[in-house]
C-alpha cells in the first residue's frame, strides 16, 4: 500500500501530505467520536488511493489513464459516491469525512498527473528512437510560373535575339490609344470587333496590345522595333474566351521596312516556338490600322501539316493541317500621320494571342485550364 504521502505526490512537486488536513492519522480523529459508519467512508476513501495506483501502473494509454480518472473522480465516480452518503452522518461526523475525500482527491490527482507525465515520456522518447535523421527529407513545394508566363517571356526572349526592345503600356487605356490613334474614330464599324468594357465614355480596359504601338510611336523615333506583352480585356466570356487574356503586340518601323521583313520575322519566330519544320501562310485579312493586313497560319504542329495522326482526324487544325496564330500587317499610314511620323517611313506590326500560342505548343484542348489554377496542371510547367 501508498504510504501517506506517496512517493507519487513528492514527484509531482505537490506538497507533502503531512501539510494537508487529512494528513493526520485517522485514528487520532476516533475517539473524537466518529461513528462506525464514518469510519466506513474514511476508509472506503482511503482505500482508493492503493486500488488506483494498482490502475494506473497497469494503464498504458493516456486514453486508460482517462477512463480511470473519470471512474474516481468524476462527477458520478466513487470518490462522488462515497461523499453522497455524507448526509446520513451525524453533523459533527461529517468534517473528518469531508478533510478526508479533499486529501483522496488531492493525492489521487497527484498519481494521476505523475503517471501522465510518465506515459507522455515514454510517448515521446519512443517517437525519438523511431525518428531517423538519416532519412532524405521531403523536398518543400516549388511553385513555378504559369505556363502563359512561361510562353510569354520565351517569346519575348526570341524577339529580343531578333533586335526586338520590351515596351509597356497601361491596361486601363483611353479610348485615343486603343481606337482613334489606331484609325478606328468614334461610330468606325470595326469598333464593333471588339466587345469592349468601357470605365467611362473615353476610358476602357484596354481590347489588345496595339495602343503600346501608338503610344511607343508617340515616344520615340524611328527606327524602332519593340514587343509588348500584356494583358487585354474583352466582354466576352463562353468555351473558348476569357475577358481577360494575353496578347504580344510588335511593331518594327523604318526606312524601307516591307512586307518581307514581317514575313522573315515571324518565320523566324514560329519556327523557334514550334520547331525549324513549321511552315507559314499568309492569308490576306483586314484590321484597321494595317494595310495590307494578314492573317498568319502556320503548319499543324501536332500532325506535323498532314490533318491526320494516322488514320485519326487531328483535332487541333481539324484535318485542315493549318491553324490560325496571329493577325499582322504593315502598318497604315493614317496611323503613322496620328503619331507625326513622317510619310517615307514605313513598318510592320502583329499581335498574337499567348494562351493560343501555348494551346497550340503544348496541345492544349481546354483554354479553362489556364484560369482554374490546378496544380497538377500547372505544376508540368515546372523548369
Ligand atoms: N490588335 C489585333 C487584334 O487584337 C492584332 C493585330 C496587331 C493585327 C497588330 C495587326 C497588327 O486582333
Amino acid at each position: 500500500m501508498l504510504p501517506r504521502g506517496g512517493t507519487g505526490l513528492f514527484r509531482c512537486g505537490t506538497p507533502p501530505l503531512a501539510a494537508s488536513p487529512c494528513a493526520l492519522p485517522l485514528t487520532k480523529a476516533a475517539p473524537r467520536g466518529i461513528g462506525k459508519s464514518a469510519m466506513d467512508l474514511i476508509s472506503a476513501l482511503e482505500g482508493l488511493v492503493p486500488e488506483l495506483e494498482k490502475g494506473l501502473g497497469q494503464a498504458s494509454s493516456l486514453e486508460a489513464l482517462e477512463a480511470l480518472r473519470v471512474d474516481v473522480l468524476g462527477r458520478k465516480g466513487r470518490i462522488a459516491q462515497i461523499m453522497a452518503q455524507l448526509p446520513s452522518l451525524a453533523p459533527a461526523e461529517r468534517p473528518a469525512v469531508g478533510q478526508t475525500a479533499n486529501s483522496v482527491k488531492e493525492r489521487c490527482n497527484a498519481l494521476f498527473e505523475s503517471r501522465k507525465a510518465a506515459l507522455e515520456a515514454g510517448r515521446e522518447a519512443e517517437a525519438l528512437r523511431r525518428f531517423d535523421p538519416s532519412i532524405p527529407g521531403r523536398a518543400p513545394w516549388r511553385g513555378s510560373l504559369h505556363p502563359t508566363t512561361l510562353v510569354m517571356e520565351e517569346i519575348c526572349q526570341i524577339f529580343k535575339g531578333l533586335g526586338f526592345d520590351i515596351a509597356s503600356g497601361p491596361e486601363v487605356e483611353i479610348d485615343y490609344y486603343n481606337f482613334e490613334a489606331l484609325n478606328m474614330p468614334p461610330e468606325h464599324p470595326a469598333r464593333d470587333m471588339q466587345d469592349t468594357l468601357y470605365i467611362t465614355d473615353k476610358v476602357l480596359m484596354r481590347t489588345h496590345t496595339s495602343p503600346v504601338q501608338a503610344r511607343t510611336m508617340l515616344n520615340r523615333k524611328p527606327p524602332l522595333a519593340v514587343v509588348a506583352p500584356g494583358k487585354v480585356y474583352r466582354r466576352d466570356s463562353d468555351l473558348t474566351h476569357t475577358p481577360m487574356f494575353h496578347q504580344i503586340e510588335g511593331l518594327m518601323v523604318g526606312d524601307g521596312i516591307s512586307m518581307a521583313h514581317l514575313r522573315g520575322t515571324l518565320t523566324a519566330f514560329v519556327r523557334a516556338v514550334f520547331g525549324a519544320e513549321t511552315q507559314v501562310r499568309f492569308r490576306p485579312s483586314f484590321f484597321p490600322f494595317t494595310e495590307p493586313s494578314a492573317e498568319v497560319d502556320i503548319s499543324c504542329c501536332m500532325c506535323g501539316g498532314k490533318g491526320h495522326i494516322g488514320d485519326a482526324p487531328c483535332r487541333v487544325c481539324k484535318t485542315t493541317g493549318w491553324v490560325e496564330i496571329l493577325g499582322c500587317g504593315m502598318v497604315d499610314p493614317a496611323v503613322f500621320e496620328a503619331v507625326g511620323y513622317p510619310a517615307e517611313v514605313s513598318g510592320f506590326a502583329f499581335g498574337m494571342g499567348v494562351e493560343r500560342v501555348t494551346m497550340l505548343k503544348y496541345g492544349i484542348g481546354d483554354l479553362r485550364m489556364f484560369f482554374e489554377n490546378d496544380v497538377r496542371f500547372l505544376g508540368q510547367f515546372a523548369r
